[in-house]
């Protein structure tokens, strides 16, 4: 009897750590992360979702789902990503407490951001395009898709590795129904024709991305970003096109002046009124 009593203590015990704290991935300092990689797949992140609506998750676990090419791959505004062999496509499922939910607008940005620190670590010099494109040589060479499920954030990433001048060429051209469309790019061309090993790439995506929204959790804002991101942030002192509407028909010039402590964009109306945006979209003007 004095054992069964033992042994429930025990299981209680252990239970109850892992709902209070040790077992929750952002409290880790290498949480434990479930990689699934596919050769072919629709969609990493249609895949993700399916995964969610079907099993609860652990919370201190993150899942990580991968692909060497994507049939119908998802980008921002439900346009289409062009998935060849050669690139990044990962979705990254991060438990996410209700607690911390007014984190998630921030989400983008710091993903955008850790792409960013991924790149440099491989001689590149990437701009972030606010609020969560990638740029390289002023070339939209990697977007982030962030979708918050109830109990978690997902974290789609693609980042154009060894695209090469006519696949990005064929992208921009697949993308025509975007006013906001920019010119593509990626770390082979910006690199003049370097390959770069792309399981190497996600290596380190996975640590920057993981720690980086660790901190945001812990720290519970956006502040100890703020100058990691506008050191970084494209356009600045720039003319540019501004939208607030998802399809980018309605759109106005403005002049970009940097990030405030919120992530919210700074910029200045053509009658150079001062105004701060927390959504929507830029590009370059045509002259
Ligand atoms: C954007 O439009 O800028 C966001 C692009 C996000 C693409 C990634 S690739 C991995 C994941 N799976 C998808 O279908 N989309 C995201």
């Amino acid at each position: 009897m004095r054992l069964v009593y033992l042994l429930i203590t025990f299981l209680v015990t252990i239970n109850l750590g892992c709902v209070t704290s040790s077992c929750l991935w952002w409290d880790k300092e290498s949480p434990k992360l479930e990689h699934t990689h596919f050769k072919t797949i629709d969609s990493t992140q249609t895949h993700a979702l399916k995964i969610l609506a079907e099993k609860s998750l652990d919370p201190s676990c993150v899942h990580l789902f991968t692909a060497d090419e994507q049939t119908a791959g998802i980008g921002s505004g439900s346009r289409r990503w062009e998935s060849p062999k050669g690139n990044l496509y990962a979705t990254f499922v991060f438990p996410w407490s209700m607690e911390y939910i007014m984190l998630a607008p921030l989400v983008p940005q710091i993903a955008a951001l850790s792409v960013c620190e991924t790149l440099e670590k491989f001689g590149l010099r990437p701009q972030l395009k606010w609020v969560n494109d990638i740029l390289l040589g002023g070339n939209k060479s990697g977007g982030v898709l962030c979708q918050f499920e109830s109990d978690a954030m997902l974290v789609g990433i693609g980042i154009n590795v060894n695209t090469d001048d006519r696949v990005a060429a064929e992208g921009l051209a697949a993308s025509t129904d975007d006013p906001m469309r920019i010119p593509f790019g990626s770390m082979k061309i910006a690199s003049r024709g370097t390959e770069f090993p792309i399981d190497e790439v996600l290596e380190i995506l996975k640590t920057q991305l993981t720690r980086n929204l660790a901190q945001l959790i812990a720290k519970k804002g956006f502040v100890s970003f703020y100058p990691r991101v506008d050191t970084r942030l494209a356009y600045k002192g720039k003319w540019v096109m501004y939208t607030e509407d998802c399809k980018g028909s309605i759109s106005r010039k403005i002049k970009v002046l940097g990030i405030n402590e919120s992530g919210h964009l700074k910029f200045e109306e053509v009658d150079g009124t001062k105004k701060e945006a927390c959504f929507g979209r830029i590009c370059p003007t045509e002259e």
